[in-house]
């Protein structure tokens, strides 16, 4: 198992490249399944959720590849065994979103129920409910979801909605199934997440009807087949807000390449409240800071609200900040094992529910810390940059789900980690 050792307090100063979009490329992945034939996957970057995703389609009889130009290459001629295994479901919950596709490719699929993780409960009644809208018969089998749609799926006016807004990957099966079924779907409280829209494009590209790309109201027209196809998927938004809170908390100056700054804009927003400078430049932004860090305050929401998956990040950064901000998680009211972590390292945080004050200190002291999920590990590293001392982050493996060998990305512009093996 790998720790991270980092030297800190550590200025980043340099360029940057951002990364293809890891939560655009998995539902895309899914969505090779829908066409017979081979789909090339262009951006998709290396992480081991994407490696647990390919072995998932392979077990599906998928044959998936990287070509000379580091390309996916995903071969869905054949599905013969439409059913994820738990094994890797329970790996990674992203899996459930074959669900929606083995539908509308074989009829039936077997998918194992994802389970909880880290940031909570991750329920997919959502998922399930527009599934039997749209002719599904869905049943539990030892924790299996088994669904069938024997007569094929047809079209029909499906509320997606739930006690937290909308959902992803539930409007990502929702509407992967959708696009094959028989006449008119309207998906109303759709998400619209850049990934969600990056997907809808790719299926239109693919031969899919699909119109209010970008808007919580998905109208798509059924057709009989789609097309293999190569597609490009978008930066990822996480990435580059990750290595600008890295800039931030440091107070050194990052320029990131290939990052949308329009799909991005309540965080910029949230950083230029607290004193960052980020300015637009000609393929992505220049992200720095010089003077205090301000207090705010943050509450996480559906897109195009403040994006949950950088909740951690900016708790890290307000810890530094000259006064008390609040942190409102709406998203996963649980999403806080990084709170605990950073509070070793001297940040003066306290959770009262979905709710944290965060008490800014003068400065964060290295400590040994463990990362317990994706993002709040890459919170830990952000405040291991700023840390007094050398902070060691252990179980590793849950930021390389999410960020490309960080450290050799960081190091060039200043970061001291160490990656070692114990
Ligand atoms: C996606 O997860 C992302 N994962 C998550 O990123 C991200 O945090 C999340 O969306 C929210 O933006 C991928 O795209 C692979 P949801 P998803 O369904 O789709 C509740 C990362 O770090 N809900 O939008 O699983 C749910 O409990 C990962 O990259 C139901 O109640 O999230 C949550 O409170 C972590 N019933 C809220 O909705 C359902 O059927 C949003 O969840 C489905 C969801």
């Amino acid at each position: 198992m790998d720790i991270f050792r980092i030297e800190g307090p550590a200025r980043l100063s340099g360029s940057v490249n951002i990364n293809g979009s890891k939560n655009a490329s998995l539902p895309i992945m899914a969505a090779a399944i829908l066409a017979s034939g081979e789909s090339i996957l262009k951006g998709a970057p290396h992480l081991s959720d994407i490696l647990v995703f390919s072995q998932l389609l392979g077990q599906l009889g998928c044959k998936v590849s990287r070509n000379r130009n580091a390309d996916l290459c995903i071969d869905s001629t054949v599905i013969d065994n439409p059913v994820g295994e738990y094994e890797i479901v329970c790996r990674m919950r992203a899996s459930i979103c074959i669900l929606g596709p083995l539908l509308a490719r074989c009829g039936r699929a077997e998918v194992s129920m994802p389970g909880g993780c880290a940031i909570g409960d991750r329920p997919i009644d959502i998922h399930l409910r527009g599934l039997r809208e749209l002719g599904a018969q869905i049943h539990l089998k030892n924790g299996y979801i088994v669904a069938e749609a024997p007569r094929g799926l047809t079209g029909k006016d499906i509320f997606l909605g739930g006690p937290f807004g909308s959902t992803v990957l539930g409007t990502a099966n929702v509407l992967m199934a959708s696009v094959l079924a028989k006449g008119k779907t309207i998906i109303e409280s759709a998400a619209c997440e850049p990934e969600i829209a990056d997907l809808a494009n790719c299926l239109n590209k693919m031969g899919a009807r699909i119109s209010g790309i970008g808007s919580p109201r998905l109208i798509i027209e059924g057709v009989r087949q789609l097309q293999p196809v190569e597609y490009e998927v978008v930066p990822d938004r996480i990435e580059a807000g990750t290595f600008m809170i890295a800039a931030a908390i440091t107070a050194g100056e990052l320029s990131l390449h290939n990052c949308r700054l329009d799909d991005m804009m309540a965080v910029v927003d949230r950083l230029r409240n607290i004193g960052v400078t980020v300015d637009a430049a000609n393929d992505g932004c220049v992200v720095s800071r010089s003077g205090p860090i301000k207090t705010a305050d943050v509450t996480t929401q559906p897109y195009p609200g403040f994006p949950t998956d950088l909740q951690a990040q900016f708790m890290a950064l307000l810890s530094l900040a000259e006064g008390n901000s609040v942190i409102i998680e709406k998203v996963f009211p649980d999403r806080f094992m990084h709170v605990a972590e950073l509070n070793r390292m001297a940040a003066n945080l306290r959770k009262e529910g979905p709710t944290v004050i965060v008490a800014g200190v003068k400065k964060l002291v290295a400590a040994p810390v463990m990362a317990s999920d994706l993002r709040a590990s890459a919170a830990l590293v952000l405040a291991g940059l700023a840390a007094e001392g050398t902070t060691v982050v252990s179980r590793v493996y849950h930021i390389d789900r999410g960020y490309e060998r960080i450290e050799e990305r960081l190091n060039p512009v200043g970061a001291k980690i160490k990656r070692e093996s114990v």
